[in-house]
């Protein structure tokens, strides 16, 4: 019956029921439509704006003391917007992405480029860490995508990859963002070339909050004559208290906040919190 199908796409699910990640990196047809919003200088899409990313490139270079012979790792570098630029910088970088379009077209780039760049095509919650880098990145809040012993797995794994002396630099969502984050359901009619699909398709996205976790859910369920898709983009939002202590039980800690990855300075009102961090009692 249409009133219980309708009831189920639109039910609250449990918390973290499933990750569909795979599903949105690399579906043939949606990871192409993720490529073209990497590639888009003028919008805030699955990548930064152009001039937000050259800005930040800028920030982590003086902060990082970026030159000739340091060593960067890219958790999640997409088509490599920020890992080509930080080569560029004369660091020796390395880039970790699950997205088969992404790694290829970063692979073409550096080759077009001449630049020595190394890519992984790996699922970063698999690698296996063989040795140890200046500076761990993680740039457009990848971390808060993942539920709680994801992280616990991937903070393992950044700190495995730290120098004693190095830094991991990443955003979060922050406090803000989620307070201002609605529930609700919308349904979409697309003729074609969408989003979701080339051919005509049904879109529902229902959106949820989990206050004891604060987490909040974009949930699509994306209906065509063939197949029907759903995709649950969960995101963590932290306070600053809360995110050390998730770090410092992983032998890490925060040294610094921001507003954002280009060195803004932090206010209680952005939606994002990037913050550097070092290993647990290393700076004092
Ligand atoms: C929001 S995009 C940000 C890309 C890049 N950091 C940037 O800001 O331009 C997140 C990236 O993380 C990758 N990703 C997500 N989950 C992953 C996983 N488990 N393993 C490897 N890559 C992953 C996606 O393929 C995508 O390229």
């Amino acid at each position: 019956m249409m009133f219980e199908q309708l009831n189920k796409i639109t039910e609250k699910p449990d918390l973290y029921c499933c990750y569909t990640a795979e599903t949105l990196w690399n579906d043939s047809y949606i990871s192409r439509q993720m490529l073209k919003n990497h590639l888009n200088p003028a919008e805030d899409l699955a990548s930064r704006k152009l001039n937000f990313i050259e800005a930040s490139v800028a920030f982590m270079q003086k902060r990082f003391m970026l030159r000739e012979g340091k060593t960067v790792i890219d958790f999640g570098c997409g088509p490599g917007l920020y890992t080509t630029r930080l080569a560029r910088l004369g660091c020796k970088v390395r880039g970790l992405d699950f997205s088969a379009n992404s790694i290829n077209y970063a692979r073409t780039e550096a080759a077009r480029l001449g630049m020595d760049i190394e890519y992984l095509l790996m699922n970063y919650l698999d690698y296996q860490v063989p040795e140890a880098f200046d500076l761990v990145t993680m740039i457009y809040c990848d971390y808060c995508v993942l539920n709680d012993n994801q992280r616990k797995l991937l903070l393992k794994i950044m700190n495995e990859s730290l120098k004693n002396s190095g830094f991991i630099f990443m955003d979060v969502c922050a406090d803000h963002m989620y307070q201002n984050f609605m529930e609700g359901t919308t349904f979409e009619i697309v003729e074609k070339d969408g989003f979701w699909s080339a051919e005509c398709h049904y879109v529902f996205k229902t959106t949820f909050k989990y206050d004891l976790n604060r987490v909040s859910l974009e949930k699509y369920y994306v209906c065509e004559k063939e197949r029907n898709i759903e995709i649950y983009n969960w995101l963590k939002h932290f306070t600053i208290a809360e995110l050390n202590r998730e770090l410092k039980e992983n032998g890490l800690e925060i040294l610094e906040v921001y507003s954002d990855v280009k060195g803004t300075p932090y206010n209680t009102e952005s939606d994002i919190m990037a913050v550097v961090i070092g290993k647990k009692g290393i700076f004092g």
